[in-house]
């Protein structure tokens, strides 16, 4: 029989599930690849994390080395997080010639220039699926079902603790810290919540997609990221008004030879499919030059919903090692020679439309003062809102702009927040939907 023994490193939320799909699935899984995946061995500092999993005696254990070790092990399943012990085990098993596969998607995107390589040069597998959008096979699809296309951009709520919060607000008109509370309790979000919520997971994921769908190396740094701290229910409500609603988004788009990505609060129209996802559910549209645009779409994070991408990339290691398809799919989707450094945009140069609040004076010539800071740096404004609603004795005073450049727009704040007539720095949140953007 084929058999491929497995060994998980990491017995919480996601180790625990994959476990349970690889005993309780064996029969369907081998059904459909006759392979048998035989989970040999789980190591975990807390062995009590296998109680209730339906494993024999001696699969559990403390000691990580001794499951990469294990001669019989051919594919390691790491599943600890974080970028330092995580690191250790995955470069040993990478080293010891043993197949790796991740949902780690921290490690990927920060020291992805050290393990990719490595993994190439030792001929072993390194699968990620699990790494971005929990249950949504974006990986499979960029690197296989897309890869007759020149892929122009990618954009997506990647974040489900941030979508959830937002959603929240949105629906319930709640504050931030009540949202935020409620997702914790829920268990979506990351053990540092301000991964989450400052965007940082979001850009994680982006920049493991920028690698696999424009061939360029795997680049953090050259995301610009906001986070959703400093949205506040006011902003959602006007931009409800406004036929928007706010989305957490990560936004690449390739244009004559360079990138642009961010992660950042974005209004889009409530008409945009990506405005209907709610609660902790990931979406992704891909736009590439023969499929127009493709929509993915599920649980972006989540015991069940995460283990069953792990196991999805198992087998897809198990199938390699049992046929021989190690290498058919280059592991960032472009053969290694092929990777190359794509210039990002910088982030002044972006141009979409904006959307300010300010706490303005109100009483005559404010208006016309603003317009005229706006007008001064190129700004054109599209449409103005001012309604009853006083914030500390303020009137908020809303605008929408036509397309701006983002450098014009970080001069017109400083020089607005110096206005006697505004109080407090304004508040700003990229719109995109002029022109068709999404
Ligand atoms: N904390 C992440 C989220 C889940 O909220 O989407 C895994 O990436």
């Amino acid at each position: 029989m084929n058999q491929v023994s497995v060994g998980i490193l990491g017995c919480g939320t996601v180790g625990s599930g994959t476990a349970r799909i690889l005993i309780e699935k064996k029969d369907l899984i081998f059904s459909r690849t006759g392979v048998d995946i035989n989970l040999k061995r789980i190591a975990d500092i807390d062995p009590s994390r296998g109680e209730g999993l339906p494993i024999g005696q001696g699969v559990m254990t403390t000691d990580a080395v001794s499951v990469i070790e294990d001669p019989e092990i051919q594919v390691i399943v790491e599943l600890i997080g974080g970028k330092t012990v995580a690191r250790d085990f995955m470069i040993r098993a990478i080293n010891s010639g043993k197949h790796v596969v991740t949902a780690n998607k921290a490690l990927l995107s920060e020291l992805g220039g050290e393990i990719f390589p490595l993994a190439q040069e030792k001929s072993v597998d390194l699968a990620y699926e699990a790494s971005v959008g929990g249950c949504i096979p974006i990986i499979k699809s960029i690197r296989e079902s897309l890869v007759g296309n020149t892929i122009s951009s990618i954009r997506g709520i990647l974040n489900g603790t941030c979508n959830f919060i937002l959603s929240r607000m949105t629906a319930d008109g709640c504050g931030f810290d009540d949202a935020l509370s409620e997702a914790q309790e829920k268990g979506f979000a990351e053990a540092d919540p301000t991964l989450d919520i400052d965007g940082f997971d979001t850009a994680h994921k982006l920049a493991i997609l920028n690698a696999i769908a424009y061939g360029m190396n795997i680049n953090l740094d050259d995301i610009y990221v906001e986070g959703i701290r400093d949205i506040s229910a006011i902003d959602i409500a006007f931009a409800s008004e406004f036929g928007y609603t706010v989305k957490l988004l990560a936004i690449s788009r390739q244009v004559n030879g360079s990138v642009e990505a961010r992660v950042h609060p974005t209004m889009i129209s409530k008409d945009n499919i990506l405005a209907s996802v709610n609660g902790s559910l990931n979406a992704v549209t891909i736009s590439g030059d023969c499929v127009d645009k493709v929509l993915l779409y599920g649980h972006g994070a989540g015991m069940m919903p995460t283990a069953s991408a792990v196991v999805s990339d198992i087998v897809d290691v198990a199938r390699n090692i049992v046929f021989g398809g190690q290498g058919r799919v280059p592991l960032l989707s472009y053969r290694p020679e092929s990777l190359s450094v794509v210039p990002v945009k910088p982030m002044a140069e972006l141009q979409t439309c904006y959307y300010f609040r300010f706490a303005a004076a109100d009483r005559p010539g404010v208006l016309s003062r603003i317009a005229g800071v706006l007008g001064n740096h190129n700004i054109s404004i599209k449409s103005v809102n001012q309604r009853g609603r006083r914030v500390g004795g303020n009137a908020p005073l809303v605008m929408l702009t036509h397309r701006a450049v983002e450098a014009d727009i970080r001069k017109a704040v400083l020089e607005l927040a110096e206005l006697d007539c505004v109080a407090d720095k304004p508040v700003v949140i990229r719109v995109e939907d002029e022109n068709g953007n999404l």
